[in-house]
């Protein structure tokens, strides 16, 4: 193959990351494959191999067709590519394309980008280039009120969180929606608890605690005596036929549910656009109900209730129930007016569900129902399921509310803090040991993949040695306090020729890849790649702090180090923040591994 035949790996102006955009349409290979099959060559071959090495025995793992000898399949891809002012050499090995990188160039252009971009940067990696705007709807958290706020609702708080972030993040624009569970029968046993056991005070002070032991001792006193009962179902039925009264001891019950709400997921670091909930939609379904029997999809049963058949999706005994047999809603029903409306509303190109892989089947009905309602967007829908979490008790035992969790999170990172020797003074500990307690919680729930399930351990989160979110806030910290001790006049600018290192060198070559762990995470929203990046750079952050010393070293070697700390601090806070992690400027001592 002539030279000018073959194709330019890095055309310029694009920053000299390792283009795997570029490399995709050389091969003709999809991004995905190429992410995974490349990796950092270890320090110590360093020298000898290359900087990366593109596995081609694993990009053609699945491949059924026959393939040659895969050294052939190697040199004949090399072939195809060119070196450039980036990619000073290109070389094959065993079953690998090598690739050794103009270091200089490296450091340069990846710290600069790093810097420039802030916040931004690897979002204008060019593996998001041409992506569109979408208008993306993400409802997640949705907990019941005056019922428990269970771990599935503490999953779909941080992991609808984490995907309207990164959703965020790509340039869409997110609409967050809190669907609460605010209907439903529970509101009549609460109406007639309240009027028997219920204290204003107590409510106004501490709504969801109040509404909740409202709510089991009427449980109880129905269990036992007909008469409660009863007086729930009539209250429920008032709640039906909208009458006032009822209606606004019902609006008292919410409201202060949501403003405490707020005030709670405040302290998570999560918002929503809106708090929507089933209540919303007990007039739309009725409408939902009229227009699947216009279309001819209702079906009664004996018992006066009412299905959709859906026996023509595969499943010969797929039905769901959208009517009680006294004519009002139902779960899926509320959802089916939901969607429509909301895509009334928001015109959304997609919308995602956020809840335990238990509601799967729920969803796809729904889904499905849509479809054959005539709404060709029910495509737009996504079900985000993830897997039940067992065994997450506090000292006051199961878990009731969200508050629960930050306060025993809170008082097991400040035992934590007080069983190390700080050196320094935490201005607000408090805070610190929640914020450290959460990054804790939040890296040990997104390490696997989200659907699987696992059981749960306080000691497994809060772990004082190896891959924590402990870990991540410390190493935060500690850049951070390179930066308060050093200070900013050193960065000005920084000689390239300092920085060329190993470990130097190591970081640089991950810090370039970050780009691909926000792409892998935006095809499969899975957070893992995002948090198993950030740990193994906060590991090369840890050795470089140990080698590469400031204190003592010229101006001139002390600013370029201070320059790719900064680098290293600002992707590592891109990161966390993206998972639902506040970066903290200080935290205690780590009994660490380093
Ligand atoms: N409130 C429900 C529950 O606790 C979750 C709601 C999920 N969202 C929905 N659109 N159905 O199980």
């Amino acid at each position: 193959m002539a030279d000018s035949e073959k194709t330019c790996l890095f055309l310029p102006p694009s920053p000299p990351c390792l283009e795997i955009f570029q490399l995709s349409r050389v091969l003709d290979l999809p991004p995905e494959n190429l992410i995974k099959s490349i990796s950092a060559v270890p320090i110590s071959r360093k020298e000898e191999i290359a900087d990366f090495q593109l596995s081609v025995n694993s990009l053609l793992e699945n491949n059924d067709h026959s393939r040659p000898d895969i050294h052939v399949q190697a040199t004949r891809l090399a072939e195809k590519l060119k070196c450039d002012t980036v990619v000073s050499e290109i070389s094959t090995g065993q079953g690998t394309i090598n690739f050794k990188i103009n270091r200089e160039l490296l450091t340069k252009t990846v710290l600069n980008q790093v810097i420039e971009d802030g916040s931004k940067y690897g979002l204008k990696s060019e593996l998001f280039s041409g992506l569109p705007q979408k208008k993306i709807v993400v409802e997640f958290s949705s907990p019941n009120i005056a019922k428990k706020f269970h771990v599935g609702h503490l999953r779909s708080t941080i992991i609808g969180n984490f995907i309207a972030n990164l959703k965020e993040a790509l340039g869409h624009q997110v609409t967050r929606i809190n669907y609460l569970g605010d209907w439903g029968m529970q509101f009549g046993l609460l109406g007639t608890g309240f009027q028997l056991f219920g204290y204003e005070e107590k409510l106004q002070s501490n709504p969801l605690q109040h509404l909740f032991e409202v709510y089991v001792q009427v449980n109880k006193e129905a269990a036992d005596d007909k008469s409660v009962a009863k007086s729930a179902h009539e209250f429920f039925q008032r709640l039906e036929l909208g009458d006032v009264q009822a209606l606004g001891l019902w609006q008292k019950f919410r409201d202060l549910s949501v403003e405490e709400y707020i005030r709670i997921y405040k302290r998570l670091g999560v918002h929503f656009d809106e708090y929507s909930g089933e209540s919303f939609y007990r007039e739309k379904s009725q409408e939902v109900l009229k227009m699947l029997d216009s279309k001819g999809l209702l079906q009664k049963t004996v018992k006066g209730s009412a299905v959709v058949d859906l026996s023509g999706n595969g499943n010969p005994s797929a039905i769901c129930t959208v009517m009680r047999s006294d004519g009002t809603s139902l779960y899926a029903t509320r959802d089916l007016a939901a969607a429509i409306d909301r895509m009334d509303k928001y015109n959304f190109d997609t919308m995602i569900y956020v809840t335990d892989k238990g509601q799967q089947r729920h969803f796809q009905q729904v889904f499905q129902i849509l479809q054959i309602m005539g709404y060709d967007w029910a495509k737009r829908c996504q079900h985000v399921p993830f897997g039940v979490v067992q065994g997450m008790k506090t000292r006051r035992g199961d878990v009731t509310f969200l508050e629960d969790v930050l306060h025993e999170i809170q008082l097991r990172m400040l035992q934590n803090m007080a069983s190390v020797k700080t050196t320094k003074e935490l201005k607000n500990p408090q805070e610190t040991a929640e914020k450290v307690g959460l990054a804790a919680l939040i890296i040990q729930d997104f390490r696997g993949l989200l659907l699987s399930d696992y059981q749960f351990s306080w000691d497994r989160v809060f772990q004082s040695r190896g891959d924590t979110g402990v870990f991540l806030q410390y190493t935060h910290a500690r850049l951070h306090s390179l930066e308060d001790t050093f200070g900013y006049g050193f960065l000005d600018g920084f000689n390239t020729a300092c920085l060329r290192e190993p470990q130097s060198v190591s970081i640089l070559q991950h810090l370039l890849r970050f780009d691909e762990v926000l792409y892998r995470s935006s095809q499969d929203l899975q957070p893992r790649h995002i948090v198993s990046y950030l740990l193994t750079l906060s590991h090369l952050a840890a050795a470089a702090h140990k080698t590469l010393q400031i204190k003592g070293s010229s101006p001139e070697v002390a600013g370029a180090r201070l320059y790719l700390f900064r680098a290293v601090r600002s992707v590592l806070a891109n990161g966390m923040k993206l998972l639902g992690i506040t970066p903290m400027p200080c935290t205690p001592k780590r009994t660490s591994t380093y």
